[in-house]
């Protein structure tokens, strides 16, 4: 069973990841269904940072260019991208981590609500394919930077 998660209260983003991530693995560790864990993860992050929307797009084997909603927290999003459309669809195919400090000035962004106003995209990578896509809105404006790619990176790494 999961344990209960416990954060202290107003660290900065940098020292709250230090000790989340310990925390997340030790969940992941104790679970080996996917979707179990996604959804922890999801919940965590949503719980330890107030995120607006967090949550995982998954690549299906029945169409490996196309993404399909997993398990989130948030506000109700939608349900299937193509690779060729919004930042999940280029974090996808570029496979690599993607920062938008302004979600308007992103060409082709999706909104799938008014209120995401910056958002980063991690991809989980396995033997050259993606497999799922973390999403993470916030509805503050140049809310991403380093901090978070780098420990939502080793975050990732842990599934
Ligand atoms: N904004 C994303 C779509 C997913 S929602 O934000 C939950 C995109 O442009 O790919």
């Amino acid at each position: 069973m999961a344990e209960t998660l416990i954060l202290s209260p107003a660290l900065d983003r940098e020292t709250r990841y230090r000790e989340l991530l310990p925390q997340i693995a030790a969940t992941v560790a104790h679970e080996s269904d996917p979707i179990a864990n996604l959804a922890n993860i999801a919940a965590m992050l949503k719980e330890a940072f107030g995120f607006f929307w967090v949550g995982f797009y998954r690549v299906l084997p029945e169409n490996e260019q196309e993404l399909v909603l997993g398990p989130f927290q948030g506000p109700m999003a939608c349900t299937r991208i193509a690779f060729s459309r919004g930042v999940c669809g280029a974090c996808a195919t570029q496979q690599r981590t993607i920062v938008v400090p302004d979600v308007e000035k992103f060409p082709g962004h999706i909104a799938c609500s008014s209120l995401s106003k910056s958002e980063i995209v991690v991809p989980l990578i396995r033997n050259g394919r993606t497999l799922l896509v973390l999403d993470i809105d916030s509805d503050t404006l140049n809310d991403f930077s380093e901090v978070d790619a780098q420990y939502l990176e080793e975050m990732m790494a842990l599934l």
